[in-house]
């Protein structure tokens, strides 16, 4: 299991700080759209410079018609990121030519489909897809699978049903993650680390209890330390 640090700070400077402290970490780093948006490619580029070994996972949850998403991945690849994500629900057409585009790439990043937001609870899930989080996560990992994906983004809970049906070395990266207990803020399927554990994550993100915490050091090695 590796450890995700999402890089959500309110400024690059205080994005950097936290990069400079993890800096002999072996963390992967997640830039997500508000850090991408402002900081752009800059950023990436400025991560690699402070480490080479940090991995970067850029996490902008692409959902478009298949064409745009695949240009968009290939624009993705060519930022040398080492894994990206799309939406699930942006279906198996996207996907497929999404991966058809990727694997023209002699070393392509790992790419991963986001099933069901950690943020939704049953009620609004089902208000949106009819369906309970449980079961459609499961199709959308299926779809990921068929479609060549590495695996998916979902909540701890799902993870070791979406590999029953689809591989287990099907990855699974599981945000929602409060280590040792701590505030689930506006997330609604948290769970620990011994949770994640037990379900067989293979990436957990944590942002607010490392960037919130005096010492986020501390916390990063605590994690590292139970992994
Ligand atoms: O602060 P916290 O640990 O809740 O951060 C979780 C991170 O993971 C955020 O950057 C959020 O955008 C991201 N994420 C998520 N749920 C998903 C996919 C990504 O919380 N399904």
């Amino acid at each position: 299991m590796k450890l995700c640090v999402a890089l959500d700070l309110p400024t690059k400077s205080e994005n950097i700080a936290l990069i400079q402290k993890l800096k002999s970490e072996d963390v992967w780093l997640k830039v997500g759209l508000r850090s991408f948006i402002r900081d752009g490619e800059a950023l990436l580029h400025e991560i690699k410079a402070i480490n080479p070994h940090f991995k970067i996972f850029l996490d902008l949850k692409i959902h478009d018609i298949p064409n745009t998403m695949a240009d968009a991945a290939e624009s993705m690849v060519s930022l040398g990121v080492d894994m990206f994500n799309v939406h699930a629900s942006s279906g198996r057409k996207a996907m497929r030519m999404v991966m058809e585009r990727v694997n023209t790439f002699s070393n392509p990043p790992i790419v991963l489909a986001v099933t069901a937001l950690t943020s939704f609870d049953n009620a609004s899930f089902e208000a949106i897809y009819h369906t309970p989080i449980a079961q459609k996560a499961v199709d959308f990992a299926q779809d990921a699978y068929a479609s060549g994906l590495h695996g998916v983004v979902s909540s701890v809970y799902e993870s070791l049903d979406i590999k029953a049906h689809t591989a287990p070395s099907f990855l699974t990266l599981t945000p929602g993650i409060r280590p040792f207990g701590e505030s689930s803020n506006d997330q609604e399927r948290v769970a620990d680390l011994e949770t994640a554990k037990k379900q067989h994550s293979d990436f957990i993100v944590v942002g607010r209890p490392i960037y919130h915490s005096d010492d986020p050091l501390g916390v990063v090695k605590k994690i590292i330390e139970n992994i």
